[in-house]
């Protein structure tokens, strides 16, 4: 059956009103013209689709059946017309992500996938540490932030998405390398090269230590993941960092995780935007990408 979706838009009108001429009105055609898309309509199906009584005209049967595809049709233009609207905001639209400096090991693997699957969007990163986060997250000057446990007390909605291990490293020859289950306590003998004050690693650090009682001698404060893995590959006491920035130096065997008693810290990765925050529709999409596949995609070597 030959039909065009201009001749059932004319229909539907003509259905809907119950008049050829409130359906020319509706449609800015003249009579005439409705009554030609209408008879062409009804040439293609065989069948007459109104039927005229006095001066109301009714749907036939056929009408019926041909009225309730043409709204079902109706329905799914319009739902392409949104989807692809969708579409365009997805596709052009920015998306601004700040991520803690120990996200930054997995982030650029996220967001590479992300523009490649999903959304052309132009994308800002920046790389801070938690402090810088919270700054974000309080200036709302961001879409969504990835970071490690986030605070207490401020309006977030925080979504948790993978494991974030903290693990004690050494060098690969060093004295505790051989031992299995190393007592806590053993670590007050060693110095500790740490993350600079705001950190999020190191606030879980000393968190933890407090709470366990152990009272660790610190070497240098350093402001990234890689001078603490530097230092500790050239000896200068131990560190403790997210497995997540170690897959380069478990694989050539630079570094090595201590088995430590109660170890590894258990964190997780979450993604944070503040609560009543009207996310762009590309947002949306990340985060929900985030949720869904980050886990998949973030394989954790330990
Ligand atoms: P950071 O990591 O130490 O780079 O701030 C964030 C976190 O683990 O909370």
């Amino acid at each position: 059956m030959l039909l065009t979706l201009r001749q059932l838009k004319v229909f539907e009108a003509v259905a809907r009103n119950g008049s050829f001429t409130r359906a020319a009105e509706e449609l800015h055609l003249t009579q005439p013209a409705v009554s030609m898309q209408v008879k062409q309509l009804e040439g293609s199906a065989g069948l007459p689709l109104f039927e005229q009584l006095g001066k109301k005209i009714y749907l036939t049967q056929a009408g019926q059946e041909m009225y309730h595809y043409c709204r079902n049709i109706a329905q799914q233009l319009d739902e392409v017309d949104r989807v692809m609207a969708e579409m365009k905001g997805v596709q052009r639209g920015r998306l601004a992500i700040a991520v803690a400096s120990t996200a930054n090991y997995f982030a650029p693997r996220l967001l590479a996938t992300f523009s490649q699957q999903y959304s052309k969007a132009t994308i800002s990163l920046d790389v801070t540490n938690r402090e810088g986060l919270l700054a974000h997250l309080d200036a709302n000057d961001i879409d969504l932030v990835i970071m490690g446990q986030p605070p207490e007390g401020l309006d977030l909605v925080a979504e948790p998405f993978t494991e974030n291990p903290l693990v004690v490293i050494a060098a690969p020859n060093h004295p505790l390398v051989k031992i299995e289950r190393i007592p806590l306590e053993r670590l007050q003998q060693e110095t500790f090269l740490v993350r600079e004050q705001g950190s999020g690693t190191r606030t879980a650090m000393e968190r933890f230590f407090a709470e366990k009682k152990v009272l660790l001698s610190t070497g240098m404060e350093m402001s990234s993941n890689e001078a603490i893995k530097q230092a500790v590959q050239a000896g200068l006491g131990l560190g403790l960092v997210s497995v997540h920035t170690l897959e380069l130096e478990l694989e050539t065997r630079r570094l090595t995780i201590l088995d430590v008693e109660s170890f590894p810290i258990l964190r997780h990765w979450y993604v944070v935007h503040r609560q009543g925050k009207r996310l762009s529709p590309v947002a949306q999409l990340f985060k929900d990408f985030v949720i869904k596949e980050a886990r998949g995609l973030l394989q954790i070597s330990e």
